[in-house]
Protein backbone atom coordinates (compact mmCIF):
# COMPACT_ATOMS: atom_id res chain seq x y z
CA UNK A 1 0.00 0.00 0.00
CA UNK A 2 2.67 2.79 -0.67
CA UNK A 3 0.41 5.64 -1.30
CA UNK A 4 -1.83 4.28 1.51
CA UNK A 5 -2.70 5.11 5.49
CA UNK A 6 0.89 5.57 7.15
CA UNK A 7 -0.98 3.84 10.03
CA UNK A 8 -0.48 -0.14 7.77
CA UNK A 9 2.53 1.07 6.65
CA UNK A 10 5.51 2.87 8.73
CA UNK A 11 3.31 3.60 11.33
CA UNK A 12 1.94 0.14 11.47
CA UNK A 13 4.22 -0.22 14.94
CA UNK A 14 1.37 2.42 16.91
CA UNK A 15 -1.46 -0.25 16.15
CA UNK A 16 -1.32 -2.42 18.97
CA UNK A 17 -0.81 0.25 21.11
CA UNK A 18 -3.80 2.57 19.82
CA UNK A 19 -6.49 -0.51 19.66
CA UNK A 20 -5.06 -3.61 21.47
CA UNK A 21 -6.77 -6.71 21.29
CA UNK A 22 -8.57 -6.89 24.43
CA UNK A 23 -10.62 -3.78 22.95
CA UNK A 24 -12.28 -6.28 20.91
CA UNK A 25 -13.37 -9.12 23.30
CA UNK A 26 -17.20 -7.84 23.54
CA UNK A 27 -17.27 -7.66 19.81
CA UNK A 28 -16.06 -11.26 19.26
CA UNK A 29 -18.48 -12.26 21.63
CA UNK A 30 -21.66 -10.88 19.42
CA UNK A 31 -20.23 -11.93 16.24
CA UNK A 32 -19.17 -15.66 17.88
CA UNK A 33 -22.93 -15.72 18.59
CA UNK A 34 -24.82 -14.45 15.52
CA UNK A 35 -22.30 -17.17 13.63
CA UNK A 36 -23.10 -19.95 15.97
CA UNK A 37 -26.76 -19.02 15.87
CA UNK A 38 -26.77 -19.67 11.69
CA UNK A 39 -24.05 -22.29 11.39
CA UNK A 40 -24.84 -24.33 14.20
CA UNK A 41 -22.26 -26.19 16.41
CA UNK A 42 -18.85 -27.60 15.19
CA UNK A 43 -15.40 -26.16 14.08
CA UNK A 44 -16.58 -23.99 10.81
CA UNK A 45 -14.35 -22.18 8.32
CA UNK A 46 -13.62 -18.55 8.70
CA UNK A 47 -12.32 -16.02 6.30
CA UNK A 48 -11.78 -12.46 7.47
CA UNK A 49 -11.05 -9.93 4.54
CA UNK A 50 -8.52 -7.04 5.59
CA UNK A 51 -7.80 -8.40 9.02
CA UNK A 52 -5.26 -5.79 10.09
CA UNK A 53 -3.31 -6.85 12.88
CA UNK A 54 -5.75 -9.36 13.79
CA UNK A 55 -7.38 -8.08 17.27
CA UNK A 56 -11.18 -9.09 16.70
CA UNK A 57 -10.07 -12.11 14.93
CA UNK A 58 -8.08 -13.17 17.95
CA UNK A 59 -11.76 -13.50 19.59
CA UNK A 60 -12.77 -15.61 17.09
CA UNK A 61 -9.75 -17.64 15.77
CA UNK A 62 -10.58 -20.21 19.13
CA UNK A 63 -13.78 -21.35 17.98
CA UNK A 64 -12.89 -21.44 13.88
CA UNK A 65 -10.39 -22.54 11.68
CA UNK A 66 -9.74 -18.91 10.52
CA UNK A 67 -8.00 -17.43 7.11
CA UNK A 68 -6.88 -13.96 7.35
CA UNK A 69 -6.47 -11.48 3.93
CA UNK A 70 -5.16 -8.06 4.03
CA UNK A 71 -3.20 -5.85 1.47
CA UNK A 72 -0.57 -4.56 3.88
CA UNK A 73 2.33 -6.99 5.06
CA UNK A 74 2.97 -4.98 7.86
CA UNK A 75 -0.50 -5.40 9.32
CA UNK A 76 -0.70 -9.26 8.48
CA UNK A 77 2.77 -8.99 10.48
CA UNK A 78 0.96 -8.47 13.70
CA UNK A 79 -2.04 -10.89 12.81
CA UNK A 80 0.92 -13.42 12.35
CA UNK A 81 2.14 -13.17 16.49
CA UNK A 82 -1.24 -12.91 17.75
CA UNK A 83 -3.20 -15.09 15.87
CA UNK A 84 -0.60 -18.08 15.04
CA UNK A 85 -2.97 -20.93 14.04
CA UNK A 86 -4.84 -18.35 11.44
CA UNK A 87 -3.70 -18.67 7.70
CA UNK A 88 -2.81 -15.63 6.23
CA UNK A 89 -2.34 -13.97 3.03
CA UNK A 90 -1.32 -10.66 1.19
CA UNK A 91 -4.04 -9.74 -1.07
CA UNK A 92 -6.78 -7.05 -1.96
CA UNK A 93 -10.44 -8.04 -0.99
CA UNK A 94 -11.48 -6.56 -4.01
CA UNK A 95 -10.12 -8.83 -6.08
CA UNK A 96 -8.46 -11.80 -4.10
CA UNK A 97 -9.24 -15.41 -5.15
CA UNK A 98 -8.00 -17.85 -2.69
CA UNK A 99 -9.87 -21.06 -4.38
CA UNK A 100 -11.30 -22.26 -1.12
CA UNK A 101 -14.33 -21.99 0.25
CA UNK A 102 -15.77 -20.79 3.45
CA UNK A 103 -18.89 -21.05 5.93
CA UNK A 104 -18.42 -17.62 6.73
CA UNK A 105 -17.37 -14.67 5.33
CA UNK A 106 -16.33 -11.72 8.15
CA UNK A 107 -15.18 -8.08 6.65
CA UNK A 108 -15.20 -5.47 9.87
CA UNK A 109 -13.71 -2.20 9.40
CA UNK A 110 -11.72 -2.33 7.06
CA UNK A 111 -14.85 -2.49 4.78
CA UNK A 112 -14.75 1.73 5.66
CA UNK A 113 -11.92 1.41 3.14
CA UNK A 114 -14.14 0.63 0.03
CA UNK A 115 -14.63 4.37 -1.52
CA UNK A 116 -16.81 3.76 -4.53
CA UNK A 117 -20.20 1.38 -5.19
CA UNK A 118 -17.32 -0.62 -7.39
CA UNK A 119 -15.46 -0.91 -4.70
CA UNK A 120 -18.05 -2.17 -2.50
CA UNK A 121 -19.79 -4.43 -5.31
CA UNK A 122 -16.04 -6.00 -5.83
CA UNK A 123 -15.46 -6.94 -2.38
CA UNK A 124 -19.10 -8.48 -2.05
CA UNK A 125 -18.14 -10.60 -4.94
CA UNK A 126 -14.89 -11.77 -3.26
CA UNK A 127 -17.23 -12.32 -0.19
CA UNK A 128 -19.82 -14.38 -2.28
CA UNK A 129 -17.04 -16.33 -4.17
CA UNK A 130 -15.24 -17.56 -1.05
CA UNK A 131 -18.63 -18.74 0.24
CA UNK A 132 -20.91 -22.02 0.12
CA UNK A 133 -24.80 -21.09 -0.60
CA UNK A 134 -26.07 -20.53 2.81
CA UNK A 135 -22.72 -19.43 3.95
CA UNK A 136 -22.65 -16.18 6.24
CA UNK A 137 -21.62 -12.94 5.38
CA UNK A 138 -21.06 -10.19 7.91
CA UNK A 139 -20.03 -7.02 7.51
CA UNK A 140 -19.80 -3.92 10.33
CA UNK A 141 -18.91 -0.11 8.01
CA UNK A 142 -18.29 2.21 10.63
CA UNK A 143 -20.40 5.28 8.97
CA UNK A 144 -23.32 5.71 6.52
CA UNK A 145 -24.63 9.12 5.27
CA UNK A 146 -27.89 9.12 7.89
CA UNK A 147 -25.51 8.91 10.63
CA UNK A 148 -22.12 10.36 10.24
CA UNK A 149 -22.18 14.34 11.06
CA UNK A 150 -18.67 15.76 10.26
CA UNK A 151 -16.97 17.04 11.95
CA UNK A 152 -16.30 14.09 13.89
CA UNK A 153 -13.70 15.04 16.35
CA UNK A 154 -11.92 12.03 19.18
CA UNK A 155 -8.96 11.41 20.90
CA UNK A 156 -7.47 9.25 23.59
CA UNK A 157 -4.25 8.06 25.56
CA UNK A 158 -3.16 4.75 25.73
CA UNK A 159 0.09 3.25 27.83
CA UNK A 160 1.80 0.24 27.83
CA UNK A 161 5.25 -0.62 29.51
CA UNK A 162 7.35 2.58 28.69
CA UNK A 163 5.32 3.72 25.19
CA UNK A 164 3.06 6.56 25.36
CA UNK A 165 0.47 7.42 22.31
CA UNK A 166 -2.06 9.89 21.81
CA UNK A 167 -4.30 10.49 18.97
CA UNK A 168 -6.63 12.62 17.96
CA UNK A 169 -8.79 11.91 15.24
CA UNK A 170 -10.76 14.65 12.85
CA UNK A 171 -13.43 12.99 10.09
CA UNK A 172 -15.09 15.00 7.78
CA UNK A 173 -16.40 15.31 4.40
CA UNK A 174 -15.38 17.72 2.06
CA UNK A 175 -16.95 17.63 -0.66
CA UNK A 176 -20.86 16.03 0.17
CA UNK A 177 -21.32 14.90 -3.45
CA UNK A 178 -18.92 12.45 -3.56
CA UNK A 179 -19.01 8.67 -1.53
CA UNK A 180 -15.77 9.57 0.43
CA UNK A 181 -14.73 11.08 3.74
CA UNK A 182 -11.66 11.88 4.88
CA UNK A 183 -9.96 10.90 8.44
CA UNK A 184 -6.74 12.92 10.09
CA UNK A 185 -5.15 11.52 12.31
CA UNK A 186 -2.13 13.46 14.48
CA UNK A 187 -0.53 10.90 16.40
CA UNK A 188 1.73 12.31 19.32
CA UNK A 189 4.23 8.77 20.16
CA UNK A 190 6.86 8.90 22.80
CA UNK A 191 8.98 5.27 23.57
CA UNK A 192 11.66 6.32 26.12
CA UNK A 193 12.56 8.90 24.03
CA UNK A 194 12.01 12.10 22.22
CA UNK A 195 8.50 12.86 21.32
CA UNK A 196 7.74 12.15 17.59
CA UNK A 197 4.75 13.97 16.15
CA UNK A 198 3.00 12.25 12.95
CA UNK A 199 0.00 12.88 10.61
CA UNK A 200 -1.81 10.66 8.88
CA UNK A 201 -4.63 10.70 6.39
CA UNK A 202 -7.50 7.87 5.19
CA UNK A 203 -10.11 8.38 2.46
CA UNK A 204 -13.03 5.84 3.41
CA UNK A 205 -16.26 5.58 1.60
CA UNK A 206 -19.91 6.72 2.95
CA UNK A 207 -23.17 5.59 1.29
CA UNK A 208 -26.43 5.92 2.31
CA UNK A 209 -28.05 2.15 4.16
CA UNK A 210 -30.16 1.97 0.94
CA UNK A 211 -26.99 1.38 -1.00
CA UNK A 212 -26.14 -1.27 1.38
CA UNK A 213 -29.20 -3.02 0.52
CA UNK A 214 -29.44 -2.65 -3.26
CA UNK A 215 -25.56 -3.89 -3.38
CA UNK A 216 -26.01 -6.52 -0.92
CA UNK A 217 -29.15 -7.67 -2.60
CA UNK A 218 -27.66 -7.41 -6.32
CA UNK A 219 -24.23 -9.58 -5.45
CA UNK A 220 -26.60 -12.29 -4.48
CA UNK A 221 -27.15 -12.22 -0.63
CA UNK A 222 -30.19 -11.66 1.51
CA UNK A 223 -29.48 -9.09 4.02
CA UNK A 224 -30.51 -8.66 7.61
CA UNK A 225 -29.01 -4.84 9.20
CA UNK A 226 -28.86 -5.54 13.23
CA UNK A 227 -28.17 -2.88 15.67
CA UNK A 228 -24.66 -2.84 16.64
CA UNK A 229 -23.40 -1.49 20.03
CA UNK A 230 -19.77 -1.39 19.71
CA UNK A 231 -19.67 2.28 17.37
CA UNK A 232 -16.10 3.51 16.78
CA UNK A 233 -17.60 6.83 15.98
CA UNK A 234 -20.49 7.68 18.83
CA UNK A 235 -23.28 7.23 15.99
CA UNK A 236 -25.47 4.47 15.44
CA UNK A 237 -23.98 1.26 13.64
CA UNK A 238 -25.76 -1.80 12.23
CA UNK A 239 -24.30 -5.04 11.77
CA UNK A 240 -25.20 -6.74 7.75
CA UNK A 241 -25.62 -10.50 8.51
CA UNK A 242 -26.21 -11.79 4.98
CA UNK A 243 -27.03 -15.53 3.34
CA UNK A 244 -25.74 -16.59 0.52
CA UNK A 245 -27.84 -17.87 -2.07
CA UNK A 246 -28.16 -20.49 -4.14
CA UNK A 247 -28.30 -18.69 -7.04
CA UNK A 248 -25.26 -16.01 -7.30
C1 LIG B 1 -8.54 -0.56 10.94
S1 LIG B 1 -7.56 -1.77 10.20
C2 LIG B 1 -8.38 -3.28 10.67
C3 LIG B 1 -8.14 -3.62 12.09
C4 LIG B 1 -8.76 -4.94 12.47
N1 LIG B 1 -10.22 -4.83 12.60
C5 LIG B 1 -8.16 -5.51 13.74
O1 LIG B 1 -8.92 -6.14 14.49
O2 LIG B 1 -6.95 -5.38 13.98
C6 LIG B 1 -8.04 -1.67 8.50
C7 LIG B 1 -7.28 -2.67 7.62
O3 LIG B 1 -7.89 -2.68 6.33
C8 LIG B 1 -6.88 -3.04 5.42
N2 LIG B 1 -7.35 -2.76 4.07
C9 LIG B 1 -7.66 -1.56 3.52
N3 LIG B 1 -8.04 -1.72 2.24
C10 LIG B 1 -7.97 -3.05 1.98
C11 LIG B 1 -8.23 -3.85 0.83
N4 LIG B 1 -8.62 -3.29 -0.33
N5 LIG B 1 -8.06 -5.18 0.90
C12 LIG B 1 -7.63 -5.76 2.07
N6 LIG B 1 -7.35 -5.05 3.19
C13 LIG B 1 -7.52 -3.72 3.14
C14 LIG B 1 -5.69 -2.20 5.87
O4 LIG B 1 -4.47 -2.69 5.35
C15 LIG B 1 -5.81 -2.33 7.40
O5 LIG B 1 -5.00 -3.37 7.87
Amino acid sequence: MPSGPRLYADLAHLWPLMSPPEDYADEGARLRSELRARLGPGRRRLLELGTGGGHLLHHLAGDFDATAVDLSDAMLAHSRRLNPGVTHHLGDMRTVRLGETFDAVLIHDAIDYMRTEDDLRAAFATARAHLRPGGVFLAIPDDYVETFTPPHIAHETRRSGGAELTYVEYSTDPDPGDTEIETVYVFFFRDSGALRVEVDRHTTGLFPIGAWERLLEESGFAAERLDYPFSEHGAATYLWVCTALETA
